[in-house]
């Protein structure tokens, strides 16, 4: 099978390098991709969103299968855009339908969805200009600190979370008024909860479905949890993910949100990610992402020991209930070494070295390029280190050691990743 993969962080690379371990692929290409992902496959210079380039190259390459990393294809509708189109209809796309991003793709709709399936999660009222009063009247009724989501995507950008109630009113007033564009023209307003952070994936055919391994993110970019959201590591499995856990996790939130989308005739064939929070021992949801998470497939992937494309062709046929998930009873880490000043500014094209050091570990590439050859940083987000250990000790040990051997200007990673389990 010939397939197309798209995006290019280290999330794409992680995919890319677990696809390419399936007998079933004759040829991988990553549009647009990074330095990681040509190491197992092949680079193809298309923007993610560009359908029209998208489909060029389909047609021209036979592709039989297309794999959509990240969320911004998805929400433009790149699932529609194949099933509508004479040369594309018989291609499958691995991701949701227009109209189930729109579970990633606006917080109201996600809220409104859990509303209505019973699915648990915080308190909420949504707010546009139109009834700001009653927006600042729920905010009175709230406890510190407060909760503000603009509805609309916002690169990772548009959560509030403030600590008094002043704070809250003034930002909210800034948000309706364009703080992040149209993505706030609606803000929802949250409860806030408190608890320890989850990510539980799936795999769905729009009835059947596969948990994949859970993970935890440590999204800040400081030690502790501190500063701003960078997405700096992640450990699986996740030790109070427990069996009792995951059941109630299964019954509550995962099985109403696939017959949900059933039931409300959304077509949904791809990942699900359910942001959730333990709060005293029961599972909420935060939020819904339509794709993996970054940095948690960089953990995740390492293990998933079945073949994921043969998964991929279950959803595409509908029959994922007829495919096996045979999942690593190691723990897998992955730590990222990142821009000295990301995620505010950062230099970029600093020469990578010491990547033929590592020993133990998986490299994935997320923000590299070539330049003559050479690998350099091209973001933020510039290597994740992974690595399998019997325990999440054992494999951070490792993932750390390796970090210290690969070496850019600015390098910066966090060395307490974990540090809260
Ligand atoms: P950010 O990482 O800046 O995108 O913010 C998203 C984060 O805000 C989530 O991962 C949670 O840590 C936090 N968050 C979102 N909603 C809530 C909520 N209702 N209660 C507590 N924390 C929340
Ligand atoms: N790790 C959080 C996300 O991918 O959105």
């Amino acid at each position: 099978m010939k397939l197309l993969l798209l995006g290019s962080g280290g999330r794409e690379h992680a995919l890319a390098w677990k696809i390419a371990q399936s007998p079933k692929i004759e040829k991988l290409y990553i549009a647009p991709g990074n330095a990681g992902t040509s190491e197992v496959g092949e680079n193809v210079a298309i923007k993610a969103d560009d359908f029209a380039a998208i489909k060029e190259f389909v047609v021209k390459n036979d592709i039989n299968m297309v794999v959509v990393g990240l969320e911004d294809p998805l929400v433009k509708g790149i699932y529609d855009y194949f099933k509508n189109d004479e040369a594309l209809k018989n291609v499958p796309v691995i991701g949701p339908s227009k109209a189930g991003a729109v579970l990633e793709g606006s917080k109201e709709f996600a809220k409104g969805f859990m509303q209505r399936h019973h699915i648990p999660t915080a308190g909420y009222k949504s707010i546009t200009a139109a009834n700001l009063e009653e927006g600042l009247a729920f905010l009175e009724t709230l406890e510190a600190p407060y909760v503000l989501k603009a509805d609309g995507l916002c690169a990772g950008k548009g959560v509030l979370i403030l600590p008094t109630l002043e704070e809250a009113k003034k930002e909210l007033k800034e948000m309706l008024s364009g703080m992040f564009g149209d993505a706030s023209a609606t803000v929802v307003i949250e409860e806030f909860l408190s608890g320890i952070e989850c990510s539980v994936f799936v795999l769905t055919d729009g009835k059947n479905y596969k948990i994949l391994p859970e993970a935890k993110d440590y999204k800040r970019i400081g030690e502790g949890d501190k500063g701003l959201t960078g997405g700096m590591g992640s450990i699986s499995p996740v030790p109070f993910a427990d069996k009792e856990w995951m059941q109630k996790v299964e019954d509550r939130i995962i099985r109403p949100t696939v017959e949900g989308l059933a039931a409300e005739g959304i077509e949904y064939k791809g990942f699900i990610f359910f942001g959730l929070i333990n709060v005293k021992g029961e599972p909420m949801v935060i939020e819904y992402n339509v794709r993996m998470g970054d940095p948690e497939t960089e953990s995740v992937m390492l293990r998933i020991k079945s073949d994921l494309v043969e998964l991929f062709e279950g959803v595409a046929a509908g029959n994922l209930n007829e495919k096996t998930l045979e999942i690593d009873p190691r723990s897998a880490v992955c730590v990222m070494l990142v821009s000295g000043g990301y995620p505010e500014h950062y230099d970029k094209g600093f020469a990578i070295n010491g990547l033929d050091a590592v020993e133990d570990s998986i490299v994935f590439h997320a923000g590299t390029a070539l330049k003559d050859g050479k690998v350099v940083t091209s973001g933020g987000r510039v290597i994740a280190v992974s690595s399998y250990g019997a325990d999440k000790s054992e494999a951070l040990a490792r993932s750390f050691a390796n970090a210290k051997k690969i070496d850019f200007e600015k390098k910066y990673f966090r060395s307490d990743i974990g540090f809260d389990l």
